[in-house]
């Protein structure tokens, strides 16, 4: 019989990609959702591009523990997939008991309803702002940890609360994934990040200027230490990402044991490159204007993936190109009606 996973934040940018990914693995899936920064018409967007007819969701949120039970009576699971939370790091220094109310309240209250329930796989969404500022790169994963803003402390936070839980308790078994810079959408444009506010991050800024919703991209620094002076990152396929929770889901199911990996391609690209990569995508050069550097923003971060690769046999395969040219795919086709 088909595994069930409870899916919280499945209608978001990264839950819609790995309910797809998890419907492929054979895995039967239930989403809740608050749509805070999603919308209701994904579920159908899912439907069609996987087949189920009637995708299994709830709307409510991980805030409130009477919503949780109700899904958690009607379901039988065997694991949770946790991506309901708030991400905004700028918004995150403006409202932070906020970000500290929905990561880590939300986390407490899934983890006491899976504990009366004996439910005891969970896979994370960690995230590599829980290594402050990097001291060494590659980042492996047992580099020190930090934060530099209120949300990377509700990440590192979350890791904690799992940490301890697991400590007290050995039937815990946590997934905590890493994630470096999720870029990219599903190749089918049915669905991406959603595009709808000024975006804070490089990719989903890089698709307005393309599309001509915004005039030019602002590099934010040009005289870091990298090859081109500009910042770099470890870009990663959204649906590479996907598929490292389907293989961290299956390891835990598999062992009932615990792990902490990276997930990234282990390669950093600067932000010039990856405007470069943008405009072949697109089919033309993309216009911007040097910045001075953003506040908080460290000159390079990439993975050491080893780990990853050696545990869960996550390979992320999905090149540079494919990621720019599945985002244009998605702003040009599927986002416009989303
Ligand atoms: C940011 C967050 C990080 C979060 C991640 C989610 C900060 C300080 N960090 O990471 O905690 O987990 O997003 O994906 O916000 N850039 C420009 N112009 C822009 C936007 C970005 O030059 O308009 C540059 C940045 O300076 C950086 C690179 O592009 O060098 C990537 O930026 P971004 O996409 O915001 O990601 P991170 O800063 O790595």
């Amino acid at each position: 019989m088909a595994r069930s996973v409870l899916l919280t934040g499945g209608a978001g940018y990264i839950g819609s990609h790995t309910y797809v990914a998890l419907i492929e693995a054979g895995y039967h899936v239930v989403i809740i959702d608050d749509f805070s920064n999603s919308k209701a018409s994904v579920l159908s967007r899912l439907s069609q591009l996987t087949g189920v007819n009637r995708v299994s969701s709830y709307e409510g949120s991980v805030l409130d523990p009477a919503f949780l039970d109700q899904v958690f009576d009607a379901h039988d699971f065997d694991a949770v997939v946790h991506f309901a939370a708030k991400k905004a790091v700028g918004e995150s220094t403006e409202i932070p008991l906020e970000y500290i109310e929905v990561n880590c309240s939300g986390l407490l209250n899934l983890l006491k309803v899976m504990k009366g329930r004996g439910v005891r796989r969970l896979v994370f969404s960690s995230s590599a702002t829980v290594y402050g500022e990097p001291e060494e790169l590659p980042i492996h994963e047992d580099a020190p940890r930090g934060y530099t803003n209120p949300y990377g402390f509700t990440k590192l936070m979350g890791e904690q609360i799992l940490e301890q839980a697991a400590a007290a308790d050995p039937a815990w078994a946590f997934g905590i994934l890493r994630y470096f810079n999720p870029v990219g959408a599903h190749p089918s444009g049915l669905i991406g990040e959603d595009p709808s506010d000024i975006p804070n991050n490089l990719m989903p800024y890089i698709a307005k200027v393309a599309a001509g919703d915004l005039p030019h991209l602002g590099v934010f620094g040009s005289d870091y230490d990298t090859p081109d002076g500009t910042g770099v990152r470890d870009y990663i396929h959204v649906c590479d990402l996907a598929e490292g929770h389907v293989q961290s889901l299956s390891k835990l199911i598999e062992t009932d044991d615990g792990h902490t990996v990276n997930l990234g391609t282990g390669n950093g690209l600067s932000v010039l490159e990856m405007l470069a990569a943008y405009g072949r995508a697109c089919g033309r050069d993309l216009p911007y204007e040097m910045k001075p550097r953003r506040p908080g923003d460290v000159a390079a971060c990439y993975a050491e993936a080893s780990r990853a690769r050696a545990l869960l046999g996550f390979e992320a395969t999905r090149g540079l190109d494919d990621m720019c040219a599945s985002s244009w795919h998605w702003i040009t086709t599927g986002s416009k009606d989303a």
